[in-house]
């Protein structure tokens, strides 16, 4: 059961991470049965400190589970083919079931151009534009991570969705926007009244007042504060910003005494994402091996 803070329960992603590697792990197993081993491959451009660190956390995650984790550190001053050429060997490589560009490469690169390059059926982050047309008309596609591991968060903690108002502040193409498909689809974990606010929308508080779930994704430091949640709500703090090593999340901390449940300040929606793209490299690596 969730901890109690203040008066609302507490939602660690932890659990539920578990949750989802336990599965993933006994996947892999039975893939492992049929002499597959899932693999994902990982691609840094660039000395950034926070990406390399981020590889390494996705490194290791595929190396508990046994996965294959081939890697390509391409130096900043990369061209986009150089970057192009990587993608394509590990596009062209049968062993290889998913495959990720960490996020951001050097600003003379196009990120968007590479993503697309990405073969959509091995792009376990789920942002290739296929993946999100999948989304949108329910196709089966790699999800994106973030507001996959959402939805499971949710469905983990019997928080019921379906039939029920979410309010989702931020539109961002890869958080916002496709929560709201996600939890728009017509499946038991999802099914709800979803509305999208932002920038356009000045009075977006009336609407995050009336959410029973209220999800933060606008990468604002303390946007949503009490008085924006409705009393007993469930809050989901998912946007961030970083002031160096120190994560500034969108939901400030005195929200817990409104919320009837909601994500801890650190340790929330962020150890799901994980969870959800080694879970992406064995889906795809079972679609590949029929
Ligand atoms: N926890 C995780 O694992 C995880 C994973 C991915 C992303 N994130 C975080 O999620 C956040 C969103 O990511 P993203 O890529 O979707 O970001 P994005 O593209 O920058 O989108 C931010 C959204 O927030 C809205 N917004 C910003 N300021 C606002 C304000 N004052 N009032 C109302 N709306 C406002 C923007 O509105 P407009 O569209 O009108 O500009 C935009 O729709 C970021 O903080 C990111 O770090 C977290």
């Amino acid at each position: 059961m969730p901890s109690t803070s203040e008066s609302a329960l507490l939602l660690p992603g932890a659990p539920v991470a578990e949750a989802v590697l336990a599965e993933t792990a006994a996947a892999t197993a039975r893939l492992r049965e049929r002499g597959i081993t899932p693999s994902l491959a990982t691609v840094l451009v660039g000395d950034d400190d926070a990406s390399a660190g981020y590889i390494r956390i996705k490194q290791r995650q595929a190396a508990e589970l046994g996965f294959a984790s081939p890697h390509e550190h391409l130096p900043a001053a990369a061209s986009q083919a150089d970057l192009h050429r990587v993608i394509a060997r590990f596009n062209a490589d049968p062993a290889v079931h998913g495959l990720l560009v960490q996020y951001p490469i050097p600003a003379h690169l196009d990120y968007d151009v590479a993503l697309q390059s990405i073969d959509p059926d091995k792009d376990v982050d789920g942002m290739h534009p296929l993946n999100m047309g999948r989304l949108a008309v329910g196709l089966p596609g790699p999800l994106p991570c973030t507001p996959a591991g959402i939805e499971t968060l949710l469905a983990h903690y019997e928080i019921p969705v379906s039939g029920r108002e979410v309010v989702i502040l931020g539109r961002g193409a890869t958080l916002g926007r496709p929560l709201a498909m996600l939890l728009a689809q017509k499946r038991p974990t999802a099914n709800a009244a979803v509305t999208v606010v932002h920038t356009g929308v000045r009075d977006w508080p009336r609407y995050a007042r009336r959410a029973d779930v209220l999800v933060g994704a606008a990468g604002v430091p303390g946007i949503i504060q009490p008085e924006h949640v409705k009393p007993g709500a469930v809050v989901i703090g998912a946007g961030v910003r970083y002031a160096g090593r120190r994560l500034l999340p969108d939901v400030d901390e005195a929200c817990a005494s409104v919320a009837g449940a909601i994500t801890p300040r650190v340790g929330g929606v962020g150890p799901t994402t994980v969870a959800m793209l080694v879970r992406n490299v064995v889906r795809a690596a079972e679609r590949a091996s029929g």
